[in-house]
């Protein structure tokens, strides 16, 4: 088991004295000042002795009226209390901003980093011993716990869960993935208004994250694997009444962990950042935990390079059966086992001696671990794919990295060359897409720049270009597309992603032109535009750079300093400061 430095396990080390807390700096002294904490925390009904000489845990919760993936925290929050109170500690819960994917505009990614930066305050400057997180939708998982590594105080994760099953006349609907897929066949005239809004009203029918493979589904799971939230926690359904158990356990749990001084630095190591990529990978997750993995781990101070991530994928097969990718959805994967089942089945691909936040070895936690439906959490020598669940390309036209899901792409387009159609921003692509006169075919490749970080702001998951309205028409349902942007994990297709550089700052992206030849080889991992190394130049001498999209506010913060995708999208100010110094962390 891993030891702290002073080569005990959490449970055996010294355990910390009540003077020694954090939170003691502002109750336990003798002065004025912590006069004013007790009379005010008197104010709110408590007495000394419901707090005194305990563990104050800061409960950051992101319910919010417009967060349906987050509908049950409140209720969520009492129970985390509940746990906490049990074991000794006091908890004080604080609301953080809620990132709502499916309402906040342009991008829940425009303020992912907004979030850790609320995180890393809010624990900084009230008295917090340790904290639990609630989060799970999308961005809020990354966001939550990128700012609580930046504090480094014992942090426990408590996963959203995925809401139940869609049903529409008897029909099983996955978040997103559903959704592109009857859009496309209702602009394609194979279904009725009124069938879309059955649709519409039985897609999403409970509290919970998507319960497809896309980002949550993604990141929780990821989380789990790093060791950073309760074994078996992120597969439990948001409605299910273990869920509830589970939030009071985490209560109890992270009391412990402030006595034990057990931090995420002790447990984000670089063999628990592999363990969460493989993971990922294994689940053929979301494309997006690639940029938060690579943020996490740099706000940790470990350096994960696409180039790793690639690397584990060609040795990493996809045992999850899950749509977009495979047939199931979360509430089957949890009926089937859940992620310690498929984890078990991982074996030696993950490194089982790392630490985990209840003092055990990941190796420990998934002792026992059975998976009860082998077709929904496939054996190692039966996988749904054997290897490159994601693939890094590279080439002239993404010097820096572009990634595609092959799995959820037509197989033949995976090797393709064909003629650009270029669209110049999103809303040229909108305005044109559909026009009958656009001079598109199957064998197109359409291109929409300026769509990233800075260019678009904020990289929307706008990645899953549509496929023009005539050629749905004829049958067509993927094309090779190509953009900076990013893709919801619940989205499928050869699209081409993560573009870096992107186009807004003079990446070769921005320097495609209609006709022009677009090559293709994800099995070689190319990316290449069929110009020459003189065309290019010209083309790129010629390029005249964007006015900013703002010119005050936190939107010309962001777009100062955040970073491409290679690099996690994160601010160049919060990543730790051997980091920024080096230009680049350790590379493991
Ligand atoms: Fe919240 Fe998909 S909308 S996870």
């Amino acid at each position: 088991m891993p030891a702290n430095p002073a080569g005990k396990t959490p449970q055996d080390r010294p355990r910390k004295q009540p003077e020694e807390l954090r939170s003691h700096r502002w109750y336990g002294a003798n002065d004025l000042r912590a006069f004013g904490h007790r009379s005010r925390t008197a104010q709110m009904g408590y007495s000394r002795a419901d707090y005194a000489g305990k563990p104050v845990v800061a409960i950051i919760n992101t319910w919010s009226d417009i967060n349906p993936c987050h509908s049950h925290f409140r209720q969520r929050a009492e129970e985390v209390k509940r746990g906490i109170w049990q074991a000794g500690g006091f908890p004080v819960e604080m609301p953080a901003m809620s990132l709502s994917e499916p309402f906040q505009k342009p991008t829940t990614m425009l303020y992912r980093n907004l979030l850790a930066m609320e995180t890393e305050e809010l624990l900084r400057s009230y008295p917090a011993d340790g904290c639990v997180l609630l989060g799970g939708c999308d961005k809020t998982t990354p966001a939550l716990l990128m700012g609580a590594l930046a504090m480094d105080l014992p942090t426990l994760f408590v996963p959203a869960g995925p809401m139940l099953r869609g049903n529409w006349n008897g029909v099983t609907l996955g978040s997103g993935s559903d959704t592109w897929k009857y859009w496309a066949e209702l602009r394609a005239g194979n279904i009725t208004e009124q069938d879309w809004q059955g649709i519409e009203d039985g897609i999403a029918r409970s509290p919970g994250h998507c319960m497809t493979m896309g980002t949550a589904s993604t990141m929780t799971a990821v989380v789990e694997a790093i060791g950073m939230c309760l074994s078996g926690a992120s597969s439990i359904p948001a409605p299910d009444s273990r869920h509830a158990q589970m939030a009071s356990l985490s209560g109890r749990h992270i009391v412990e962990m402030v006595w034990q001084d057990l931090k995420p630095s002790e447990i984000v190591t670089p063999a628990a950042i592999d363990n969460g990529v493989r993971t990922a990978l294994a689940l053929s997750g979301s494309t997006n935990a690639i940029v938060h993995l690579i943020a996490l781990a740099r706000r940790a101070g470990h350096a994960l390079s696409l180039d790793r991530y690639d690397e584990l994928a060609r040795s990493t097969p996809v045992l999850a059966n899950i749509r977009p990718s495979g047939q199931y959805l979360m509430e089957d994967f949890y009926y089937a086992g859940g992620l310690r089942a498929m984890l078990a089945q991982m074996g030696d691909l993950l490194d089982t001696g790392t630490l985990t936040v209840d003092g055990r070895t990941l190796g420990e936690n998934l002792a026992g671990a059975r998976v009860f439906n082998d077709d929904v959490i496939r054996a190692r020598d039966k996988p749904l794919v054997a290897s490159d669940g994601l693939a890094v390309l590279r080439g002239n036209l993404a010097p820096d990295g572009a990634v595609i899901k092959p799995p959820a792409a037509q197989q033949d387009l995976l090797r393709h060359t064909g003629r650009a159609v270029v669209f110049r921003d999103y809303n040229d692509m909108a305005a044109r897409i559909d026009d009958p006169a656009l001079d598109i075919d199957a064998t197109c490749v359409i291109v929409l720049q300026n769509a990233g970080p800075q260019g678009a702001p904020g990289m929307p998951e706008w990645g899953q270009l549509p496929i023009p309205q005539k050629l749905l028409k004829q049958g067509v349902r993927d094309m090779v597309r190509i953009s900076d942007a990013r893709m919801s994990g619940t989205s499928y297709g050869a699209c081409v992603l993560h573009v870096a550089p992107e186009s807004y700052v003079g990446g070769p992206l921005a320097f495609v032109r209609d006709g022009d030849l677009i090559e293709l080889d994800v099995p070689a991992r190319k990316l290449n535009l069929l110009i020459s190394d003189d065309e290019m130049a010209r083309r790129r001498a010629a390029w005249v750079a964007p006015m900013p999209k703002f010119e005050r506010g936190y939107g010309k913060l962001y777009l100062r300093h955040v970073s491409q995708a290679d690099k996690g999208c994160d601010f160049d100010f919060l990543e730790p400061v051997d980091a920024r110094e080096d230009g680049e962390p350790e590379i493991h």
